[in-house]
């Protein structure tokens, strides 16, 4: 079989390279090599929004975007979110294996004895408006934990980095149910170690004066799932700031905070809270063909549907479906599901979309099942951050525990003017300012 390289004839100076390939990629490094003379930098790649770029080697997430494959450390999404809790599931990422009994008691018993909040965190949350997106106050505390735990910023010790690990963990649900508390403007409810991770979610969420908050098993449980379904991606938008921030060796609550700021983009996690937004501008199911055809004039996106990896069904968007019947038992049926199945259907068979490969993805059907249970869309990417904090810490460690890593600086192309001559203040123009 022919040898693992490319051979690369530079046409502008006639000499050959050698280049060798190495699981699937050529080093990027290896093509500064490629010059024209002994003062050319070298050739750089070109590759905006990383199409085609592998930025790291990483064991914790597999993604096959043309078969609709997603495994956590190689078992598949399917398995684990049919038999495993939500805490397993992050055992499982951030350690690579999944935990016999003893150690699932024992981490489950860490995490839920982490949920609480320094009381100036409190203070910190109530000086947002009544009416701030809970995203803001999510990233905007997940940062202000930063100056709680200064001594997180010792990234390289193993021991300091898990007990971070769990304290983020253990309080980012904390922090999402207090960004509701508030803007609802009910008093805060802090965590019970009785219950369950999402259950003692749903208590700091809406208990009100009843002694003891009972969650309903079906909606704990699906949360759960949902949980897992959102745990992580491998090298997705946020999850590369992540991975960015945290090659500075800035504190992984600072790098999360900056991680929850990526994922509140509408193209990434907002995705879900815009799916809402589109389906009560759509209104009835008879509106749907006309919205489509809106949508493939250019005006706007089909919100939920598409995915940089996906070229077919994304794994997730099915196993939320069954979970959205599940739910919908308990709940009652909501109408905007109506709308996105005839939305799913119309698209699929569509060719714009199907020639571009466009199939509903995660976060297509999750709103739908959030506003079900009680959640108001502007929580929406808050339920999502709250699982991917897993992920991205799990990310955050491979990235510190990789040798080959470095702090994050990619090059550029310069397409601005060089040797300008200074104009004094007395001779300058009116400037029409480039991007006003
Ligand atoms: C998440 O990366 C991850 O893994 C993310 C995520 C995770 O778990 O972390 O899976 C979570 O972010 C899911 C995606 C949620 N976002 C949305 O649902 C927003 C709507 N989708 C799109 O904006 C888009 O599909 C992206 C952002 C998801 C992917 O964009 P790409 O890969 O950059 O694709 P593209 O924008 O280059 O689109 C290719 C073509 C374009 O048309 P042409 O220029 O070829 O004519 O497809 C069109 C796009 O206009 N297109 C869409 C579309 N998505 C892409 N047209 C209509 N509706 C859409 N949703």
């Amino acid at each position: 079989m022919a040898s693992d390289t490319l051979t690369i004839t530079d046409n502008r100076t006639n000499l050959t390279y050698t280049i060798p390939i190495e699981d699937g990629t050529v080093r990027s490094m290896d093509l500064r090599k490629i010059r024209t003379s002994d003062e050319d930098f070298g050739l750089m790649m070109y590759d905006p929004a990383f199409m085609n770029t592998a930025s790291c080697r990483s064991s914790i997430t597999y993604i096959d975007g043309d078969r609709g494959i997603l495994e956590y450390r190689g078992y598949p999404i399917e398995e684990l979110a049919e038999r495993c809790t939500f805490l397993e599931v992050a055992y499982l990422l951030l350690f690579g294996e999944l935990p016999n009994e003893a150690e699932l008691k024992n981490w489950v018993h860490e995490i839920t004895h982490h949920t609480m909040l320094h009381e100036t965190t409190k203070q910190f949350m109530e000086g947002f408006r009544h009416d701030a997106h809970p995203m803001a106050m999510l990233v905007s505390t997940a940062a202000a934990l930063s100056a709680v735990y200064p001594e997180a910023k010792d990234v390289h010790n193993p021991a300091t980095r898990l007990h971070q690990i769990k304290r983020l963990i253990g309080k980012m649900p904390t922090i999402a149910a207090m960004s509701y508390r508030h803007s609802v403007g009910f008093p805060y409810v802090y965590p019970d170690n009785d219950l369950s991770y999402t259950g003692n979610f749903m208590n700091m969420l809406w208990k009100m004066v009843e002694p003891k908050y009972a969650a309903n098993p079906v909606l704990a449980r699906a949360l759960d799932v949902l949980f897992i379904l959102h745990a992580d991606h491998e090298q997705n938008c946020s999850t590369n700031t992540m991975r960015s921030v945290g090659s500075s060796l800035a504190d992984p609550y600072l790098s999360v905070a900056a991680a929850a700021a990526a994922l509140s983009g509408s193209l990434h996690g907002g995705a879900n809270e815009e799916v809402l937004k589109m389906l009560d501008e759509i209104g009835t199911k008879d509106n749907v063909p006309a919205y489509i055809r809106k949508v493939k004039e250019g005006h706007g996106k089909l919100m939920g549907f598409g995915h940089r990896v996906y070229k077919n069904f994304d794994p997730r968007a099915k196993i939320i479906k069954k979970v959205a019947d599940e739910v919908f038992q308990v709940t009652g049926n909501n109408p905007k599901l109506e709308i996105a199945l005839e939305l799913e259907k119309i698209a699929l068979q569509d060719e714009y979309f199907v020639k571009r490969k466009l199939y509903p993805n995660v976060d297509f059907y999750s709103g739908i099942i959030y506003q079900a249970v009680g959640f108001r869309p502007e929580l929406f990417t808050v339920l999502f951050a709250i699982p991917r904090t897993v992920g991205w810490l799990a990310q955050w460690q491979e990235l510190l525990m990789d040798s080959e890593q470095k702090i994050a600086r990619p090059r550029q192309i310069y397409t601005g003017q060089r040797r300008r001559q200074f104009v004094p203040m007395e001779e300058r123009e009116p400037a029409v300012l480039a991007g006003a």
